[in-house]
Order: structure tokens, then sequence, then C-alpha cells
């Protein structure tokens, strides 16, 4: 009733109030997102002050995430990697299990060691091999499948073009071939790309010479992985076999330095090598990590790799967290309308959180456009001090602080090569003799 006792049309005079993000969230917690408070603890919500966990697949199951990959990028040095190494080592202690497939800086070993996880050292001169023909626990055609994806990719990377179809078929029957032995290595492929069998050239409508002349280019291709500059870390029996048990696993390539064609297959080897043992069923979730990740989208054969391993993700149980360092790495994978630029959009696409760290100002307009972000979001990435990410996910988005304790900062230090032994302020509180001698 408009008339009633208490009815007053006078306006409230209630004078003008300012006050910071942090405070009128406090009293207005209804303008910020719910808070997000299932999962490993992360740090800070920046607006709320209170803490702030993740948990891909918890999110997942709840409704909040479509899939449980995540997309983190943001300039050099703003605490990428001390993140990814955080949720890792904070997983592990409720019982996910993490995989680094290539670490192309060997930063991580340190951290897989602090957690009793595994480290395989590849490079030239290094005793460790891994024969990427090894098979998992999968049925035969399982195995022969993935055998042959592996190695036309690794043709198509050191031959620089794609297959073309007589080319599979060879590729094929030698593989067919070298299966006689129970584990058949890449050097077994090209022995019998050289010297097809003649009963199987036939059975096909083909004969023993020209299969011989159709994986000519496929022989000579895979023989960088025997003869090149990869001899001996992908051509006989593995060394090692993958602990499926252990809490990590990292590939550190870091001996391969700079040379992006070689990471590319090494890459591609590891990432065979480890879907065997990922495709294991055995209920453990594990996050896959791609640090530096902006070196491997170089290569369309590892991109596609990529991307048939993101479709297996949900199925089983991975988290994929992909590292790089501005959104517009994804464009650079190939020219506009390639195949090459689609599967690099669809991995951002199969990316339902995206953390956002410090941009600089030229990427602003194409970040806010592929992440969708408001004016007030866009404005903040060039802000954003280290540590401080912006967090979207599906209806809602965070500004988070990380937390770092002081003794992961003591093993995920990647600034100290860079301090001046002599002003350094930065205490560890066990310091790492070896440590030392680098720095100084
Ligand atoms: N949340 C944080 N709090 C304090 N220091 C941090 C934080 N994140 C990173 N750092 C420091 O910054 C350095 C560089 O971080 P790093 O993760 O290697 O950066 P990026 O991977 O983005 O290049 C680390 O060695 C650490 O000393
Ligand atoms: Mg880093």
């Amino acid at each position: 009733m408009r008339t009633g006792r208490f009815h007053t049309w006078r306006a409230l005079r209630v004078p003008a109030h300012r006050a910071s993000s942090a405070t009128l969230a406090g009293a207005y917690p209804f303008l910020t997102a719910p808070a997000c408070d299932t999962g490993v603890l992360i740090g800070v919500d920046a607006l709320t002050g209170g803490p702030f966990c993740f948990d891909p697949w918890a999110l997942y199951a709840a409704g909040v995430l479509t899939n449980p990959n995540v997309l983190l990028a943001g300039v050099i040095g703003q605490g990428k990697s001390a993140l990814a190494k955080s949720i890792a080592i904070r997983s592990i202690a409720v019982g996910r299990r993490v995989y680094v497939p290539g670490d192309p800086k060997g930063e991580w070993a340190p951290v897989a060691e602090a957690v009793g996880g595994v480290v395989v050292r590849l490079g030239p001169g290094m005793s460790t091999r891994l024969n990427p023909l090894d098979a998992g626990d999968e049925t035969p055609a399982i195995t022969h499948g993935r055998r042959v994806r592996l190695l036309a990719s690794l043709a198509e990377t050191t031959l620089g073009r794609d297959l073309r179809a007589v080319e599979h078929g060879a590729l094929d029957a030698a593989l067919t071939a070298a299966e006689t032995s129970a584990s058949p290595t890449i050097p077994d492929v090209i022995a019998a790309l050289i010297t097809p069998d003649d009963d199987a050239a036939r059975a096909d409508g083909s004969t023993a010479t020209e299969r011989a002349s159709d994986g000519r280019d496929l022989a000579h291709g895979l023989r960088r992985l025997v003869r090149g500059d990869l001899a001996g870390m992908f051509d006989g029996t593995s060394t090692q076999t993958l602990d499926t048990s252990a809490p990590m696993v990292v590939l550190d390539l870091s001996r391969l330095g700079s040379n992006e064609d070689a990471l590319a297959l090494a890459m591609t080897c590891a990432q065979t090598w480890l879907e065997a043992a990922l495709a294991t069923p055995d209920g453990v979730l594990r996050w896959v990590i791609y640090d530096e990740a902006w070196r491997l989208l170089r290569s369309l054969p590892l991109v596609r790799r990529l991307q048939s391993q993101w479709k297996l993700s949900r199925a089983h149980g991975i988290a994929n967290l992909l590292i790089l360092h501005r959104l517009s790495d994804l464009d650079a994978v190939g020219a506009h309308g390639s195949e090459a630029r689609a599967i690099a959009a669809g991995l951002l696409a199969d990316c339902s959180t995206r953390v956002t760290y410090r941009q600089e100002s030229d990427q602003l307009t194409a970040t806010a456009a592929a992440l969708g972000l408001t004016e007030p979001e866009r404005d903040l990435l060039t802000a954003l001090p280290r540590g401080t990410g912006l967090w979207k996910m599906p209806g809602c988005s965070h500004i988070a602080h990380h937390l770092l304790h002081p003794d992961e900062l003591a093993v995920f230090d990647t600034d100290a090569a860079m301090r001046d032994p002599s002003t350094s302020v930065h205490s560890n509180p066990d310091p790492d003799p070896d440590r030392k001698e680098v720095a100084s």
C-alpha cells in the first residue's frame, strides 16, 4: 500500500562513500563471484581477501568447468612456472600425479626430486634411451595404431611435409614386419622400409621394389633419429621403464638446447611413451604440464598430437596445463586459415580455465577478444603484480595472488642465476652448494 505509515517520498541523504575494491568486496560480497574454495590452496582472492583454491576435477564435476584443462599466459618472470609447480606439488599431497612430458629449460627436475618423483634426462651423449615404440597395456591393434601415428609424426617433422598415401602404406607394412620382434625399434622399421617384404607388398597389390621406392624418403627422415643429432636417444630398447606409480615424472630436455626440430622430435617420442602409460586405467587423476609450450607449438605434427591427447584427457582423468607467454603464441603456429591455426584455436577452446598473468600492452586487444574480457579486466592485465593472475572460468572471474611458501621458493627459484650473489638478500633456508657455484 502506497499510503502506509512508513512510506516516504523523501530521498535518502546518504553521503557518497569511496573505498578500495577490497573493502567494498567485503561490504558488498554479492558483487564478487562466489568463493572458489574447493581444491588445493593457490593463495588469496585479491577482491575478497579470502582463500583461493582450485581443483579442475571438482569444478568439472560441479558443472562449473566444461573440461579440466587450463591455459596459463603471461610475460616472462611473472611466476607462471612457480604457479604450475605449486599446483603440482600441492596436488601430489592430495594423491594426484603429475607428468611434465618435456621440460626445455631443465627447471622441473628439482621439483620432481623434492617430491620423490622420477627425472628422465634425455640429450645427446647421455646414457638414457627411450624406445617410443614400447608397448603399453593396450591391445596389439591399439599399440600398432599408436606406433604408426608416432612414426608418421616423426617423419613429417624431419621431412617438413605431410606424408603421401603410398608412404603411409609403406610405413604400415614396414612396422608390421618390424613387429615380428617382441619389442621393435626405429632401426628395425628403417631396415624394413629399405628391404620390404615381397609377399606383404604383393598382398597389397604392389611389389617390393615399388615399396622400397615409396619408403625411401621415410627411411631417410627416420634415420635422423639413429644417426643424426638425436642418435642414441630413441633408437634402441628403453633403458628406463616408466614408473606410473611415481608421484611425478619429468622429462628433462634441457640438453637439447635451442634445437627446435630436435625438441619437437624428442617431445613427440616422449609424448607417445607417456601416452601408453597414461592410458592405464588406474583411477588416478593426473596433471600433464606443458611449460614453455610456445616452443612446442612451432611443430604441426606435435600440435596434432597435443590435440589428440587432449581429446582423450577426460576419459583418462587428465587435466592439461598449457603455459604460454601470450595468447598470440597460438596464432603463431601457422598462417591464417591453416590447419595448425584451427587446431590451436581448438586447444584454447578446450581450456575451460584461462589464467592470465601480466601482458604487454600490445597484447591487450587480442587477449581481451580471445578470452572475452570485460573492459576493467582488460585494463588490469598490464598492471598485475608478480604472482597475481586473472582466472577466467565460464561464468566467473577471480583475481588471485599465488602464495609461495619459502620452502617452495627455495626449490622453484629460477631467478638465482640473475641475482648478484654479493648483493643477494634472498634467504635460502638450505642453500644448495651447486647452485651457489653456478651463481658465482
Ligand atoms: N607468487 C610468487 N611470490 C613471490 N615470488 C614469486 C612468485 N612467483 C614467482 N616468484 C619469483 O619469480 C621468479 C620467476 O618466476 P617463474 O615462475 O620462473 O616465472 P615465469 O615462469 O613466468 O617466467 C621465481 O623464481 C620466484 O623467485
Ligand atoms: Mg617459466
